[in-house]
């Protein structure tokens, strides 16, 4: 199974409808569409990218495939998500999801990077739920990917969360899923 199947999988048994979940690197809006149809009418999905590109791109996607407009497609970087996300969803975030690197089809060099993702990803872990889950899925074999996985790693094994790290397969390249839950010692 590929780890972006993977991801799905981890995150579905988390989200029901009514739901808010965020998806913290829109692209090609696969993912934001994945989540969509898990809230329902009634649920909220926040989806981020800075491409214009990518936000076009989700737009249409979404348009295509589903019915209700339960998203907001913000054309931003991951790192404003204090700014762009009502207050009144703080901890009440059921699932994150990361895809990082670049947009396939797009630009190589418009990508996520050490910094910003883990400014992101710690805010995200302040906004979860307490029973929420976060994927983050990283990609070692571009410039600067193996880094980002450092520092991925490195924040996770410095804070308490409890966190878990899949690779595709043997090879040091190979992506690498986090999946990352609420510590009880943080609560
Ligand atoms: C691998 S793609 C995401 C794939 C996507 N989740 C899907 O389902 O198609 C990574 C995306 O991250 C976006 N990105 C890079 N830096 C970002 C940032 N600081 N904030 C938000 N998005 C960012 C890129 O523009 C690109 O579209």
């Amino acid at each position: 199974m590929k780890l972006t199947e993977l991801a799905h999988e981890i995150l579905f048994p988390h989200l029901l409808f009514g739901d808010c979940a965020v998806d913290m690197t829109a692209g090609n809006g696969l993912d934001t569409l994945f989540l969509s149809k898990l809230v329902g009418e009634s649920g909220h999905i926040f989806s981020f990218d800075i491409q214009k590109a990518a936000i076009e791109q989700t737009n249409k996607l979404m348009s295509e495939n589903q019915q209700i407009s339960n998203y907001r497609l913000i054309h931003s970087c991951h790192t404003k998500i204090e700014e762009k996300i009502p207050h009144s969803f703080f901890q009440k975030i059921k699932a994150i999801t990361f895809n990082l690197g670049y947009l396939p089809t797009s630009n190589k060099t418009i990508i996520t990077t050490p910094q910003s993702t883990r400014y992101a990803v710690e805010k995200s872990y302040e906004w979860m739920a307490h029973d929420g889950v976060m994927t983050i899925l990283a990609y070692r074999g571009h410039a600067g990917g193996a880094d980002e996985t450092e520092t991925i790693t490195d924040w996770a094994n410095r804070v308490p969360v409890h966190h878990e790290m899949i690779t595709g397969n043997n090879s040091p390249e190979s992506p690498v899923l986090f999946v990352i839950k609420k510590s009880e010692r943080f609560n």
